[in-house]
């Protein structure tokens, strides 16, 4: 005997007796005699299969249907028919019903059936499961309540679905497109497959078409002797996220855009035609219309990648959501740094609500962290954030004691590693706050070359 149970409904004594005898060793069965009855006893407990005929007097078997999927939708219809009446069997497919069998039912192929069915259904909630896991474990919340994000993350569960879809997430830096980029892909049916980013502002143009499409062996001079795959193909079966997409040089946008056309595409070196179709996600923080019209990007490759376009509103335009988020940091960086803040007092909240946030979540999260790393006690006041006129004062000459001191060493140790990261974040997050968001201009104030800046940035600030 197994665990399942099944409700049968039939009008029909000697059909509802047959079946019921047939299934009555390995399953526990409920038989009603309408749809009404059978429906009253979902309150109790829905079964794992409902074995329903059309035929039945008072409510039909398609109307129940429709009434139990309205009610459970994740309920399993089998519908038995009389005999095969195409246009009533589509309908009862349409609303959702699992299978049909055409009367009289061979018991053999009833077992069969309903086995397969109740298989099927274990597996679909195996992987449910597994999704869900997969879900909690590579998904950060995207926290917001503010009708802008509410209209994205439903834009973003429309399109996980597609997975043929191409994608293009644009919006200021820091709203957080990698974000959505991921939910994109662990919500897809792909899920279980690679999610492989590739950035393209950080990898020199000349190696952007080894990277992408891998190269054979001795290519160039200085590439693995042994050849390499590119990242499409690690990104079969899985998503491919092009990070930066306005970055790409002209000549890797004519060979992305080829492969797009088709999924075809050469080794650099080879001359056998490989073929993939990963999900290709994009973004950027450049506004590629612009680009475009200034000869920098190609239209064509825009209108491949922005099949679906999101726009991610900046922390500016929904500033409603600033307290929620910095709320969830607050209790993150407590967890992280064993601090033990439990409000945030209300000049700081409104500190918060008005500031202008020119790095935007990525912003807002760098100054959590710090106010919690460096503050103590249990109201977060706009001294720990201290957002107007931050000093950027070097760590070196920091005093020991007071508002942007090093926590002093003691025999407890210290994160040394978390300590860096932090102080690393604090120059970038100020030295873009500073320049107003304008890289180049912050790169100038750290010293660094704007690609330096860009990948060290991207290193320091999204690696987490
Ligand atoms: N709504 C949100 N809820 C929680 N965390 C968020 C949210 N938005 C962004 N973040 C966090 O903020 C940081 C920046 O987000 P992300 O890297 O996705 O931004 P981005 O738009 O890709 O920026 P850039 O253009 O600079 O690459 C990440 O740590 C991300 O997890
Ligand atoms: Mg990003």
């Amino acid at each position: 005997m197994t665990d399942y149970s099944i409700f049968i409904v039939d009008d029909e004594e000697v059909a509802r007796e047959g079946v019921s005898l047939a299934l009555n060793r390995e399953y526990r069965v409920r038989s009603f005699e309408s749809a009404e009855a059978a429906i009253d006893a979902l309150e109790e407990r829905v079964p794992d299969l409902v074995l329903m005929d059309i035929g039945l007097p008072g409510m039909s078997g398609v109307e129940a249907l429709q009434a139990m999927k309205s009610r459970y939708p994740d309920i399993v219809v089998i519908m038995i028919t009389a005999f095969e009446d195409v246009d009533t069997v589509i309908k009862a497919m349409r609303l959702g019903a699992f299978d049909y069998m055409v009367k009289p039912l061979k018991m053999e192929t009833l077992l069969g059936n309903i086995k397969n069915a109740l298989e099927t259904i274990a597996m679909r909630k195996e992987i449910q499961g597994l999704h869900e896991k997969v879900l909690k474990e590579n998904l950060p919340c995207f926290i917001g309540e503010s009708n802008v994000v509410q209209d994205v993350m439903e834009v973003v569960k429309k399109v996980a679905a597609s997975p043929d879809t191409p994608v293009l997430i644009v919006g200021e830096t820091g709203t957080g497109k990698e974000l959505i980029a991921k939910a994109i892909h662990y919500r897809s049916p792909l899920f279980k497959g690679p999610l492989v980013s590739m950035n393209c502002a950080a990898i020199p143009k000349e190696l952007v078409e080894s990277e992408l499409f891998g190269y054979e062996k001795g290519a160039f001079s200085g590439a693995d002797a042994r050849g390499k795959q590119g990242l499409v193909e690690q990104a079969a079966d899985g998503t491919l996220f092009m990070d930066e997409v306005g970055d790409l040089s002209m000549s890797a946008q004519a060979k992305l855009l080829r492969f797009l056309e088709d999924g075809e595409y050469y080794r650099v070196g080879g001359t056998r035609k490989r073929s993939v179709r990963p999900r290709v996600v994009s973004a950027t923080n450049r506004g590629l219309p612009g680009m475009i019209s200034d000869g920098n990007f190609r239209e064509d490759l825009y209108f491949r990648l922005a099949v679906v376009k999101i726009e991610v509103p900046s922390l500016n335009e929904r500033r409603e959501d600033i307290l929620l988020i910095a709320k969830h940091f607050l209790l993150e960086f407590n967890k992280k740094f064993g601090k033990s803040f439990n409000r945030i007092s209300l000049p700081a909240e409104t500190a918060l609500k008005s500031h202008e946030w020119t790095g935007n979540v990525r912003e807002l999260k760098n100054i959590m962290e710090r106010a919690v790393l460096m503050g103590e006690g249990v109201e977060l006041t706009p001294e720990h954030l201290n957002l107007r006129g931050r000093p950027p004062a070097a760590p070196a000459t920091a005093t020991a004691s007071g508002e942007g001191a090093m926590p002093r060493l003691t025999a407890d140790g210290v994160d040394f590693s978390a300590l860096m990261a932090s102080i690393e974040r604090r120059y970038f997050t100020d030295a873009l706050e500073m320049a107003g968001g304008n890289e180049s201009r912050a790169a100038k104030l750290l010293g660094l070359s704007r690609d330096k800046f860009r990948y060290r940035r991207k290193k320091c600030l999204d690696d987490r």
